[in-house]
């Protein structure tokens, strides 16, 4: 496993790339300095709690702070980039602490009390990225999330840093290890719930802290694709268990689904038949491929699938052209992955813009880029009994290619997914989840085998 001190190591270049596409995103916009604000603390509606921080995702490229609300980086080409760190005075909650750590050489730091002392930092002609806060347009800003800069900086983020590269494999080791706690609580009878609360002891992360809501689905629960119900008893018979949690470091997501059958059936063959295609699909990622290929793969692949479990009456092909494999597989095969779970720029034709829609029967894909060498794609396969779906395949008259007796007999599981993190590089796919499991069945430490 990649250590601090690689991430030290491997820091000053990302910080360099950055202030590379900031300088060139700057002369397209005319501005000569770039601040990117934190965010800030967000109240409930006629309540003073507030929601948990979420930091913008252009502060958290630069630095590894999730928890700054009102702190600012300031990038000035061709000079060591700005920290504001924002430390209120506060005795009701504990204030932000500036994490230590080498990186910290690449910038000029400054600690700040109060909010508005940001403001005498800010250098004439510069451009704002990041909520826009009350009072923003006093500040002097040259524009305000101006387009031309975001979609420069977008664009670029789809292709990974090595640093954010190392970031990712140990948001994959964290994910790792909460689904193995995952499926053991599965196994020892957990409920939803249970198994969520041992996925967070596992990967050591507070709820607030995941990329997104685990999906935890038991049974017929799997067939709802965002399914964050958690229920807090567990199923009198288990078939199946859907399991789609992410672990997160240094605000670097994966993004992770396993599926498992309690026995042999005809739903453990479905489960395997995903898992053997997903593997296909999984070895398109590379530099130069066109991502809606590898989903209108998935689409001929499960089609093959259905026919092969009996689910569908007519060919392959077939099951493709009339729409019937998305009754069964209704979501795009994935999505780029980094600073968000579904990163950004995913639609975006070039860096300077413009929009490369996906195509008109797949309207769920969220990527339509070719990759590039660094890019991090989930590839996330899944065949589903969704009741909505089936309805409908049958009222259209797709249904006549279905066979409804095979259907009933599956549709007690909900469905399966299974979904990997890969890196396109020239040297082949770079999967960083198998890898991730593999390395926690390979280290003592990390409670597995010698
Ligand atoms: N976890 C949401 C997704 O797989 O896209
Ligand atoms: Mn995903
Ligand atoms: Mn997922």
């Amino acid at each position: 496993m990649q250590t601090a001190d690689d991430l030290d190591r491997l820091y000053p270049a990302h910080v360099a790339a950055l202030q590379g596409r900031v300088g060139r995103a700057l002369v397209s916009i005319d501005c000569g300095a770039l601040a990117i604000g934190a965010g800030l603390t967000k109240y409930r509606f006629l309540d003073d709690r507030p929601d948990p921080f979420a930091v913008n995702p252009h502060f958290k490229a630069w630095v590894p702070i999730l928890d700054a609300p009102g702190s600012f980086v300031i990038c000035v080409p061709g000079r060591r980039p700005t920290l504001l760190f924002l430390q209120p005075e506060d005795y009701w909650h504990k204030p932000p602490s500036l994490p230590d750590g080498v990186w910290l050489d690449q910038f000029e730091v400054h600690v700040l009390r109060h909010a508005d002392e940001a403001r005498a930092f800010m250098p004439p002609r510069t451009a704002y990225v990041g909520e826009v806060f009350t009072g923003a347009e006093e500040w002097g800003f040259a524009a305000l999330n101006p387009p031309a800069l975001l979609d420069l900086l977008h664009f670029a983020r789809a292709a990974k840093t090595e640093y954010e590269l190392a970031c990712m494999r140990r948001a994959s080791t964290i994910g790792a290890l909460g689904h193995r706690a995952a499926l053991r609580a599965f196994e020892g009878g957990a409920s939803e719930y249970e198994i969520h609360l041992e996925y967070l002891a596992a990967s050591g992360l507070l709820e607030a802290e995941l990329p997104y809501s685990n999906i935890i689905a038991v049974n017929e629960h799997a067939a709802i694709l965002h399914y964050t119900d958690l229920k807090r008893t567990a199923a009198g018979t288990l078939r199946s268990f859907l399991i789609d949690a992410g672990g997160q470091f240094r605000g670097y997501a994966s993004d992770i689904t396993r599926t498992y059958a309690t026995a042999l059936s005809p739903f453990s063959d479905l489960v395997a038949g995903v898992e053997r295609l997903q593997q296909q699909l999984c070895a398109m990622v590379a530099p130069g491929t066109y991502y809606p290929d590898i989903h209108l793969a998935a689409h001929r692949l499960i089609g093959a699938l259905l026919v092969d479990v009996g689910v569908v009456t007519c060919a392959p092909e077939a099951a493709v052209n009339l729409g019937l494999t998305a009754v069964f597989f209704p979501h795009g095969v994935g999505h780029l992955l980094g600073l968000q779970v579904h990163d950004v720029g995913g639609h975006q034709a070039a860096e300077t813009g413009g929009v490369a829609p996906p195509p008109a029967a797949h309207q769920f894909l969220r990527l339509t880029r070719r990759l590039e060498a660094g890019a991090v794609v989930t590839i996330e396969p899944g065949v589903y009994f969704i009741d909505l779906l089936l309805q409908k395949a049958q009222s259209d008259g797709r249904g006549r290619h279905i066979d409804w007796d095979t259907v009933a007999d599956l549709a007690p599981y909900g469905g399966v997914r299974i979904e990997d993190n890969v890196v396109a590089t020239a040297a082949g796919p770079e999967n960083l989840t198998r890898a991730a499991f593999a390395s926690i069945e390979s280290s003592p430490s990390l409670g597995g085998r010698a």
